[in-house]
């Protein structure tokens, strides 16, 4: 994915991206952060067509985005809008889920083992009758998702995943967005949750005023001055070990994993430091 110098202007005038360029190899795993207005939302929807870059390009999967290639990027490339209520529109869950696949033209036998398979990931197997204008919030988020994995898209970009999922909803969406990884799709997550992004990402941009603030290793995310000006919060690992200067930590962990690490290295130098104490 290649964006070069993208400018986005909605009709009221307000420059939601003013030079935006980044690129993002294939198969990575990308946390899209910044406040609220950086013009997050309105990248993700160039990325299939729905946008049309207005100056500046955007290229993906080696195709350019403009009138032309649209139809064909809309099924590779899978977007879940931030708000489930411009996504969730057909009579029943059901038929809001095979939506996509059928207008990509494939056989009913396909479609309907793609959308049970879909359905029963994010835990909706059940609800399959409902009309989605009954859900709640966090369910019509979860259709929304599954009419996009139904899709079998080469990349998905999810506008704000976890705002509405309850933490077993997160924790089964995590380990969904852990398939596709492993199947080589290309995932795009625009969320202000730190904690998620600095655990899961492995590409870390931050945007502001329609810009890339910021761009790298998730380790970004535990710079408090960066962190400060693009309205984030340090993850709550980076906040306990800030709080600690005694422990002399070479760095700053931002995982749970590297504080475990780090704790548990501490741990044993110390007992082995008492050990030789006392020998
Ligand atoms: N339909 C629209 N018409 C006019 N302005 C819009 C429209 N949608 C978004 N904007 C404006 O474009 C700018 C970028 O908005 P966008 O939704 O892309 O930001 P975002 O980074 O996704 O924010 P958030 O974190 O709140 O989701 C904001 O100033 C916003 O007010
Ligand atoms: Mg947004």
């Amino acid at each position: 994915m290649e964006v070069e110098g993208l400018h986005y202007t909605y009709r009221d005038g307000t420059e939601a991206l003013r030079g935006l360029s980044l690129s993002i190899p294939r198969g990575s795993r990308v946390a899209i952060m910044g406040p609220n207005g950086a013009g997050k939302s309105t990248f993700l929807l160039h990325l299939n067509g729905l946008y049309l870059p207005q100056k500046g390009r955007v290229q993906v999967l080696g195709r350019e985005v403009n009138a032309r290639t649209a139809r064909e990027l809309r099924s590779l490339v899978g977007l879940v809008f931030q708000d489930p209520d411009d996504q969730v529109f057909s009579p029943t869950v059901y038929e809001d889920v095979a939506f996509g696949p059928l207008n990509m033209g494939l056989p009913p036998e396909e479609v309907a083992g793609r959308v049970k398979e879909a359905l029963l990931a994010v835990g909706m197997w059940d609800h399959r009758e409902r009309h989605p204008s009954r859900l709640s919030y966090g369910q019509k988020k979860r259709v929304a998702i599954a009419g996009v994995l139904a899709m079998g898209p080469e990349i998905i970009a999810l506008d704000e995943p976890m705002a509405y999922l309850d933490p077993q909803g997160k924790e089964a969406l995590l380990e969904i967005l852990g398939r596709l990884h492993a199947r080589g799709v290309t995932i795009l997550v625009a969320t202000h949750d730190v904690d998620m992004a600095a655990a899961w990402a492995d590409h870390v941009i931050i945007m502001k005023e329609g810009r890339v603030l910021a761009r790298g290793e998730p380790s970004l995310l535990a710079r408090e001055d960066l962190v400060r000006e693009a309205g984030l919060g340090l993850p709550l690992v980076t906040r306990i070990f800030c709080a600690l200067p005694e422990l002399e930590l070479p760095f700053l962990p931002y995982t749970c994993e590297q504080a475990v690490r780090v704790l548990r290295e501490k741990l044993l130098a110390d007992k082995n430091a008492g050990h030789a104490g006392i020998g």
